[in-house]
């Protein structure tokens, strides 16, 4: 069976994603110059994906850099421990820093990542999430640039996972419930 096969319904298109992603990249290519040389900040693994696209868009230089951090268990909720597996290669001090991720749900991951970055003392920190689920906020988020904001279902696919599969689905779509009873029985 395939995993086409698994998803219930799509919630966004390839085509619609790739609409909003060229949005967003030119609100970017409206906000950053050369001379800011902004450094963006993936956050693996779900934002790789996003991160690919978006980067194809922009105009200005700019470099890239990666962090991972736990925040999930495997199943789909969230524990609220964080802790970065993998730390920034780059110092971040006096740098513009852009934050991408591929969803804010919590909030609680960025809240760390946000309060660990401003103490390297980096000249600014901005968010931009593809997706944001405001409904399940806790903590506060300044969220710069959204791609989407999304009701309080369990998404996946863009490089969102379900027990770290389906992120490479083009578009984002939700799992048939069978789905989650076969994985977990
Ligand atoms: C997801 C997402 C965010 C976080 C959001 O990552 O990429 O980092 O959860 O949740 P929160 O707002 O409730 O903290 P996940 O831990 O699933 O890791 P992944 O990106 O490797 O799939």
């Amino acid at each position: 069976m395939s995993m086409f096969d698994d998803i219930e319904r799509v919630l966004f298109t390839e085509e619609q994603i790739q609409a909003r992603i060229r949005e967003l990249a030119e609100e970017l290519n409206a906000q950053y110059t050369d001379a800011d040389l902004p450094l963006l900040v993936c956050i693996l693994k779900g934002a790789v994906v996003f991160l690919s696209d978006l980067v194809r868009h922009l105009n200005f230089r700019h470099e890239m850099d990666f962090m991972v951090v736990s925040s999930y268990s495997s199943g789909t909720c969230s524990s609220g421990v964080v802790r970065i597996l993998l730390d920034l290669e780059t110092n971040i001090e006096g740098r513009h820093v852009l934050i991408v991720e591929d969803i804010i749900d919590t909030g609680h991951t960025l809240n760390y990542i946000l309060h660990n970055l401003e103490t390297r003392h980096p000249a600014s920190v901005r968010i931009m999430t593809l997706l944001n689920k405001p409904s399940r906020r806790e903590i506060d988020i300044p969220v710069d640039f959204s791609g989407f904001e999304i009701p309080d279902e369990f998404v996946l696919g863009f490089g969102l996972d379900y027990a770290e599969q389906y992120r490479n689905l083009p578009f984002i779509g939700v799992l048939k419930p069978e789905v989650y009873l076969r994985t977990e029985a």
